[in-house]
């Protein structure tokens, strides 16, 4: 199944995503016409480097193209500016021309570095995302951002670089550890609360066939989300407008990730942050009543968490969300639901700000 990502503006940066079984197997001969290259670098983690990279390169030589393997510690501590000079100084030691071709494989920290490499490496060159998480495939791989974290924040140093295909391969999930299919699940849940209100209900209906890793479920929730993020990337590559939707639960997740220094994977974050902003979002009158309860729900069953750790009580993430404002020069900004399936519009804009006060007793459970 193919579902295209079809930016026209400011230039033509459209792309595929391929959704498929045994994809991975295919890459050599997948490549070729999008991302043509006279060498290809494979970037991964030290995790997936052992998984599926040796194997892949050894692969791309059986068909005769040229590839190297280039791996970097796995984790999202790792999402560093120095994770991104030493595999650009790599590269360049290994003399990778204009002429190469970057294939990130890996889940979104890997997506996120790898594509930020491709970005800035001899001023930009193509790249294919090949995502190996839930997660990665149905949202941090499409979209075309790239980057990494430093001290003041999460993503604050970065690029628009859109790759030019997605491989998404089914058959990978079967090694996917069962918090990582929840962590990706969360993006999934996120999607359906956004745009599609009967999606959601598909995601409370197949709740067993999902976590127990049936094939259809599961191609059906990939296809369904890629879908989604896929439209709304098309229509506002550069998150002028709509495009803000998908930080629904992330202005509190990023402070949650910051604040326990990446101890939580980003999924489960952001679960913790859509059951906070949507519980906001009532709070504000803005949200129908029950919106909040539902979405709680589906995220608990899914074996997500919903409530803030410990180590990140209201008092730290506040401070935290104050420095990555500061860092950004702007405000705290909230994506918020209107009711399962529907975001809010404040006027023109899809995010709002909220009181202090408010987001201070909503944090605390008051
Ligand atoms: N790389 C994720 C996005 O563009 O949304």
């Amino acid at each position: 199944m193919t579902i295209r990502v079809a930016i026209a503006e400011p230039r033509n940066t459209s792309y595929d995503i391929l959704i498929g079984r045994g994809l991975l197997a295919d890459l050599p001969a997948l490549v070729n016409a999008p991302c043509p290259a006279a060498r290809y670098a494979v970037i991964t983690d030290s995790h997936v480097a052992t998984l599926y990279g040796k194997k892949l390169v050894a692969r791309c030589h059986d068909a005769t193209l040229h590839a190297e393997l280039f791996e970097f510690p796995a984790g999202e501590a790792n999402k560093t500016r120095e994770t991104w000079a030493s595999l650009s100084d790599r590269l360049l030691q290994r003399q990778f021309g204009r002429d190469c071709g970057v294939i990130a494989l890996g889940g979104g920290v890997v997506g996120d570095v790898a594509g930020f490499v491709a970005a800035t490496y001899l001023r930009g060159v193509p790249y294919v995302q090949v995502p190996t998480t839930l997660l990665a495939m149905i949202d941090s791989s499409i979209g075309g951002k790239t980057g990494v974290d430093v001290p003041a924040g999460k993503n604050l140093l970065g690029a628009f670089h859109q790759p030019r295909l997605v491989l998404a391969d089914l058959g990978l999930l079967g090694t996917l550890p069962a918090p990582q299919l929840a962590a990706g699940v969360a993006e999934a849940v996120k999607h359906a609360a956004i745009a599609d209100a009967d999606y959601f209900a598909f995601l409370e209906r197949e709740h067993d066939a999902v976590t127990t890793g049936q094939p259809d479920a599961l191609e059906q929730l990939v296809r369904r989300s890629v879908e989604i993020k896929a439209g709304v990337v098309a229509a506002d590559e550069r998150e002028t407008g709509r495009r803000a939707i998908l930080n629904f639960g992330h202005t509190v997740a990023h402070a949650v990730e910051a604040t326990v220094k990446f101890a939580v994977l980003h999924g489960a974050a952001v679960a913790i942050g859509m059951a906070y902003e949507a519980r906001l979002a009532e709070v504000l009158g803005i949200a129908a009543a029950g919106t909040a309860d539902r979405i709680r729900k589906l995220l608990e069953r899914y074996g997500l968490p919903v409530e803030l750790p410990k180590s990140a009580p209201a008092d730290a993430l506040l401070a935290t969300m104050q420095l990555d404002k500061k860092a950004r020069a702007g405000t705290v900004r909230f994506a918020l639901p209107e009711a399962v399936g529907r975001m809010h519009a404040d006027g023109s804009s899809w995010t709002m700000t909220a009181p202090e006060r408010v987001v201070r007793e909503v944090l605390a459970g008051r």
